[in-house]
């Protein structure tokens, strides 16, 4: 339940090395430095967190469930659990996902959750021309990596996220991430602290639009 007049970040952790990854790092680094330029500006901000890695009920949709799903659907009956994680992203007013770059995408973790906000009449409904119409009330979600080698343009991940941002109703999305960390003679704390630097200009950007 969101408190009061707070606006609401929701943070997916899909680091999945836990207080030793690197993209932690960098998504903590964010949501402490975008929380302190909210207060700077008056806007209060509670944080939740979902680390996905300790989701121990989080599953893909098998037979079982997804027959179970369709039949709540039909009926309209959102009121099972199984829609919480669609419900959290609908009512955040900013997403965070901090996800390391994992066979040119992201811990399939991630997939599994985002899956599961996925879902046709609380995150999307179709108008009457059978258009999808997002029903997020975030106005942007930021996506945080960090890879072994460079990206270039196998970005897959993020351009997925893009996908369904764009389902979802969140119109904004932005990215920052430290590449190449895992190649042997590049200088990784550099490599960091110049992520850092970005994630500050992106900061500025979001809170001057
Ligand atoms: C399962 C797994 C898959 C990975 N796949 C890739 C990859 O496709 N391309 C790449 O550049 N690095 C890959 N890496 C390296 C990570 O992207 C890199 O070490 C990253 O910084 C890890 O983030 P973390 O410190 O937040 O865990 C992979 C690492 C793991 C453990």
């Amino acid at each position: 339940m969101k408190k009061k007049n707070m606006k609401k970040l929701l943070f997916l952790n899909a680091c999945i090395r836990g207080e030793a990854s690197r993209t932690l790092e960098l998504s903590r680094f964010y949501i402490d430095g975008f929380i302190a330029g909210e207060k700077n500006a008056g806007r209060s901000w509670e944080v939740e967190e979902i680390c996905l890695d300790s989701l121990n009920d989080l599953k893909p949709l098998d037979s079982t469930e997804l027959a179970l799903r369709d039949r709540l659907l039909a009926e309209r009956n959102f009121g099972h659990k199984m829609f919480d994680h669609a419900k959290k992203i609908i009512s955040a007013d900013h997403v965070v996902i901090g996800a390391p770059y994992w066979d040119l995408q992201f811990p399939a973790l991630l997939k599994i959750y985002l899956e599961r906000c996925s879902v046709t009449g609380l995150t999307f409904i179709y108008n009457d021309e059978g258009i999808p119409e997002g029903q997020c009330r975030a106005e942007s979600l930021m996506y945080i990596t960090t890879s072994g080698s460079p990206i270039g343009n196998m970005n897959y991940g993020y351009d997925y996220v893009c996908g369904l941002c764009r389902l979802f109703g969140i119109p904004k999305t932005y990215f920052a991430s430290a590449e190449g960390l895992d190649i042997i003679g590049n200088d990784a704390a550099k490599i960091m602290a110049d992520a850092k630097v970005k994630i500050t200009d992106v900061i500025k950007e979001i809170q001057s639009s």
